[in-house]
This record gives structure tokens, C-alpha cells and sequence, in this order.
């Protein structure tokens, strides 16, 4: 259905003629090592099944033509292959333009322009990677379309972070990306950030859902102090590195932190670093008690996650905290943390399969009654990484 939906509608923006072909990428929530990615730490992130459906075709000039559904007043962007310029005015094209731009960067020939609609499922600024979704689905296009045989999936996710640390300014991980593209229906994946090694851990919850609230808070990356944490954890690595030979804080144990932490010269900066060590022993920990089946260990760990993201690295804020200690309060809640880089965005819990629709009514209702305006919620499903559709 969602395919001729979007067929018909770049048959009336672009026309219907020539070799059309349709494409998608999924969002996808992290359920524990947040903050870990660029500390060369261990996340667990999956793909969902909402995402970016897209459509595209070359053309025989060099103009890149971009139209959005969801944006649908903004019209036709139009952008010249060979010069390609992050422009605040021109929106959300800057994620697609990002990506044909790194491809050029890396020395990969591409011949021709092309046209592209795009139209997501993912709630927009809300911490399940729609820019990143729409970052990977452009890299599947531009290989399929220029038949890049020799880029792989891994590579479109690193083409996708390469365009968001270069071309948008956001000094992004891995995580988003490699989930989107790498993703396994019904897997999680456990990812190693410090080698890109990985595995797929099945995620068999038997009575439980996942359960994302949406806390509608409007943020953007790039304005948010998530560049300024990487940061934080970057000038404690130096200063931990001036006793310790390690590559990033994702090597320590807790207890060679806290043996060392005093190299460290500002509590603040103790506090990230803590976090970012910790956390990533948290995700270390939690895969195993999944993998042996203990789901309730598994949610303590991400309840403690949580905390650790509220207390110490600081990135929750009131709307996350009210949905995630609400959430803690309610029957069948197996565990509830925020998901994605924070300061507004999503919360993730695993919710008895008998006390979902509950869950949301209450948590709901708080959130709404503390906050003044409504979260959404949905119940995911886990589903395939990116590709053609
Ligand atoms: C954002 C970034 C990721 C990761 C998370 C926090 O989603 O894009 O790389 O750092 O925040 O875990």
C-alpha cells in the first residue's frame, strides 16, 4: 500500500516515465548504551518497522530534485551535484545532499543527478533517527542507482555518519546509522563501537512489548549540547590518557575508573566520563542477562541507565524524567529508560503484554497533567535494516 502511495505521488511531481524505483530505511530505538558510540563503547540498538519510504530515478542533467511528503508546502528542492552546500534554507534536504556529497568525497563516481520523494512514518525530532533513516535510504539509492556494487551496507552507515559529522555539523556515532542499515527483524544488535564488530541477539520478550513515548518535545541535534558532551568526554579522555594508555573511556572497567578518575580535573567532566564508562559496561551486562533469558535484569539495567543519563551525563530533562519515573510506577513495567541522544525525544519500556494499554492511559494522563501538552505513544515491532522495497 505504502508503495503506490508513493509511486502515485512521484508520478504527479516528477513524472511516472523512465526507470522509477522505490526504497526503505527504518527508524530505530536504542534499548541500552546510550551516549556510548562515540567512547568507543557498546550499544544495542534495533531497527524498527515505521521508517522512510522513498522513490527515486536518475536523470540526465546534474540537478538533484527533492521532494518530501511530509514537508509538502516546501515544494521541489533543487540542488547542483556539483556543488553541493549545506544551506540552512534548504531544510531537510541537507541530509540527502549530505550523503550524495560524501559519496563524491570518497571518490565514488556519480554520473548524474536524480529525483527523490521521500515519505517518512517516523515522527520527526523525536529520537527514533529520521535524519539518519533518510540519511541510509539516500546511500541505498545512490548505490543501487550507480550500481556501487562494492559498497556494503556497513559503508553506506559510514558514508551516513560521515555526511552528519561533515555536512550537518552534528558530531554524531555510529549507532543510528549502522542499526538502520545493518538492522535484523526481531534482533537487537550488540555493537562494539571501538571495531565496528557485531552480533545479533535475538530479542524474545514472550509476554512483553516494547513501548516508545513520544515526549513531543521539539529538539534538533545540532542545537542541542550533544556536540558539547562528545566534547566533555573527549578532554577527560586526555586527561586520563596522561597516566593510562587507552584508545577511549569504552576500555575501562568501573573499577579502573574510579582507581583513576582523579586524573580528571573537573567534577562535571568526572560525572560524563562516569557515565560513558559505566554505561557501556551496563550494555555489556544487560546482553548477557538477555541472552540468558532475564528479562527482569535486563530491565533494572535500563532503569539504572536511565538514572545515570539524568544524573550524570545530564540529558533527560523534565518531559523525559516524568514519562520515564512514571513509567517506573506502573504495573508490568518490566523497564523504562530515555532512548537517543535526549533533551527531549523518546523513552523506551518493556511493557507486560496485559498492562500496555494501561500503561499508556496513566503515563499518559501524568505526562499530560506535569508537562501541559500530550506525548504519543507506540507499540514497535523490530524489522529489517535498510534496502530497495
Ligand atoms: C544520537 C547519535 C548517536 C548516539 C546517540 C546517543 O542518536 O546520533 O550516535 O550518540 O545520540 O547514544
Amino acid at each position: 500500500m505504502m508503495k503506490e502511495k508513493v509511486l502515485e505521488k512521484f508520478q504527479k511531481v516528477f513524472g511516472g516515465e523512465g526507470d522509477v524505483r522505490t526504497y526503505f530505511a527504518p527508524g530505530r530505538v536504542n534499548l541500552i548504551g546510550e551516549h556510548t558510540d562515540y567512547n568507543g563503547g557498546h550499544v544495542f540498538p534495533c531497527a524498527l518497522t515505521i521508517g522512510t519510504y522513498a522513490v527515486a530515478r536518475k536523470r540526465k542533467d546534474n540537478k538533484l530534485r527533492f521532494y518530501s511528503m511530509n514537508f509538502e508546502h516546501i515544494g521541489v528542492i533543487e540542488a547542483d551535484l556539483d556543488s553541493l552546500k549545506n544551506r540552512k534554507e534548504d531544510g531537510w534536504t541537507n541530509y540527502p545532499k549530505g550523503v550524495v556529497w560524501a559519496f563524491k568525497e570518497k571518490g565514488y563516481s556519480i554520473t548524474s543527478g536524480m529525483d527523490v520523494l521521500l515519505f517518512g512514518n517516523i515522527p520527526n525530532s523525536s529520537g527514533l533517527s529520521s535524519s539518519a533513516s533518510v540519511e541510509v535510504v539516500t546511500g541505498v539509492i545512490v548505490k543501487d542507482l550507480f550500481e556501487l556494487e562494492s559498497v556494503t551496507m556497513q559503508e553506506i552507515a559510514l558514508l551516513g555518519q560521515y555526511s552528519e559529522n561533515h555536512f550537518n555539523g552534528v558530531n554524531c556515532g555510529i549507532m543510528d546509522q549502522f542499526a538502520i542499515a545493518m538492522g535484523k527483524k526481531d534482533h537487537a544488535i550488540f555493537l562494539d563501537t571501538a571495531d565496528l564488530s557485531y552480533e545479533y541477539a535475538p530479542i524474545v520478550l514472550k509476554d512483553a512489548k516494547i513501548v516508545i513515548a513520544c515526549s513531543n518535545k521539539k529538539r534538533g541535534l545540532g542545537d542541542s549540547k550533544y556536540n558539547e558532551r562528545r566534547a566533555e568526554c573527549e578532554t577527560a579522555l586526555l586527561e586520563l590518557q596522561k597516566e593510562l594508555s587507552i584508545q577511549s573511556l569504552g576500555e575501562l572497567t568501573e573499577e579502573e575508573f574510579e582507581a583513576n578518575k582523579n586524573l580528571i580535573q573537573d567534577a562535571v567532566r568526572i560525572r560524563r566520563a562516569k557515565h560513558a564508562v559505566y554505561e557501556n559496561q551496563r550494555t555489556i551486562h544487560a546482553v548477557e542477562a538477555l541472552r540468558k533469558g532475564d528479562i527482569k535484569e535486563f530491565g533494572k539495567l535500563m532503569n539504572e541507565s536511565h538514572i545515570s543519563l539524568r544524573d550524570d551525563y545530564e540529558v533527560t530533562g523534565k518531559e523525559l524524567d516524568t514519562l520515564v519515573e512514571t513509567a517506573w510506577k506502573q504495573k508490568g513495567v518490566i523497564g523504562s529508560r530515555m532512548t537517543g541522544a535526549g533533551f527531549g525525544g523518546c523513552t523506551v519500556s518493556i511493557v507486560k503484554n496485559e498492562n500496555v494499554e494501561e500503561f499508556i492511559k496513566n503515563v499518559g494522563e501524568n505526562y499530560k497533567s506535569v508537562v501541559g501538552y500530550a506525548a504519543d505513544f507506540y507499540v514497535v515491532d523490530i524489522g529489517d535494516g535498510a534496502g530497495v522495497y
